[in-house]
């Protein structure tokens, strides 16, 4: 044959998983390792578009929000910016970013490729934006929108979002939100703050796997996206997605083929978590990261942001004593405790750790687990402390 490639060896590989408490993926629900097995089908047939309605009816209730134009995207959280971003704002206008930490970095390289004028407004990574930071800004530039990030996993901060909404649409521009590592572990009310423009990702506090992006667009937005002047990249174009996901009613319009696991394990999340309710996981989120930060504190750990307010629920980031290697202290931390934590990302790369207690995993008998652990670890590769 003229084969130019052998067929290589693909030997089958096993790993003992690690309890998953870093920034991000975080473990299943139950009922997610179970819908992640089931049989696929078509994309094409009722019983996949009854799973998309009652993905639509979930997502509204995560984001608070009675928008039609509600859906989940094919791909990483990085789908949901990237369709927020290109659907919302043209070639030529101008998309202004609060910067903080790695995410809107991202959003600024995307923003660039897709032609999009961008400006930055920077506060320290450690700390969030108030409104008198902003709106000079948005006076000034009247940009077409605002980026910011709510939860932030490079740095642990939470954004305060209360009056946002109204500050941008008093200067013309809609409000682009990134929820990847806030949604479902700490309050977030998308029409009641007025967000235009929102994703999120399914592998933080979701408690699923990476590969769908949940996003909603207002009405405001909505506009936008119906009287375009521009068209965004094809795969993302959620004027042509509402008639896939039915948005708008019985449409049932062909985009591209979407992977039912991926939508079987997002129903299963949105299930695990309307049945909680948000109230119930956002007090169980708090109490679980109070708890952590209080038995943190008892082992003389110090926090990455000073002011308690800023400190996200779902990613503490964790300074460590000067000389202690970020790379050792996790690595023994996964080898003697099965536990995985991160070092930091982009700005917080060898200034801090990032450890997630989300999802299934917001428990204070893991908190403790997690606190015992990162102590012992301390002691043993920095036994002079
Ligand atoms: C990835 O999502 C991260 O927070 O590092």
């Amino acid at each position: 044959e003229n084969l130019r490639v052998s067929s290589p060896k693909i030997v089958d590989r096993q790993f003992v998983k690690p309890l998953l408490c870093g920034p991000g993926p975080c473990d299943y629900w139950p009922a997610v390792v179970e819908a992640l097995s089931r049989q696929i089908i078509t994309p094409n047939c009722d019983e996949f578009y009854n799973v998309l309605d009652d993905i639509r009816a979930g997502l509204q209730y995560v984001f608070q929000t009675q928008s039609k134009l509600v859906l989940a995207m094919s791909g990483a959280g990085h789908a949901g910016m990237e369709s927020v971003i290109s659907n919302l704002v043209a070639p030529g206008e101008t998309l202004l970013i609060a910067a903080r930490g790695v995410w809107d970095q991202r959003a600024e390289i995307i923003a660039k490729r897709l032609g999009i004028k961008t400006e930055v407004t920077k506060t320290p990574m450690n700390s969030t934006f108030t409104l008198d930071q902003l709106e000079p800004e948005l006076k000034r530039l009247r940009p077409a929108a605002l980026f910011i990030t709510h939860g932030d996993s490079s740095t642990g901060t939470v954004q305060k979002m209360q009056g946002l909404g109204e500050l941008c649409h008093k200067h013309g521009a809609l409000l682009l939100v990134d929820t990847v590592v806030s949604l479902i572990g700490v309050p977030f009310l998308m029409d009641e703050w007025g967000v235009d423009g929102v994703f999120s990702s399914t592998q933080k506090a979701f408690s699923g796997p990476a590969g769908i992006a949940p996003v909603a667009f207002s009405s405001r937005a909505e506009k936008k996206i119906n009287n375009r002047t521009h068209e965004p990249p094809f795969y993302f174009d959620v004027k042509l997605l509402a008639n896939q996901w039915n948005c708008y009613g019985d449409t049932r319009q062909y985009h591209h083929t979407m992977s039912p696991p991926m939508l079987w394990a997002l129903r299963a999340c949105l299930q695990s978590i309307c049945n909680e309710t948000l109230p119930v996981s956002w007090a169980r989120h708090a109490a679980s990261t109070a708890h952590f930060h209080k038995r943190l504190q008892e082992h003389n750990f110090e926090f990455f942001v000073p002011k308690p307010e800023d400190r996200l629920s779902t990613v503490t980031t964790v300074k460590l004593p000067p000389g202690v290697d970020h790379l050792e202290f996790t690595g023994y931390l996964r080898e003697k405790h099965n536990i995985l934590v991160l070092e930091g990302r982009g700005p917080t790369v060898g200034k801090a750790l990032r450890v997630g207690i989300m999802g299934v995993n917001a428990r204070t008998a893991v908190a403790d687990i997690l606190a015992d652990a990162m102590a012992d670890t301390l002691r043993a590769i920095h036994p002079k402390k």
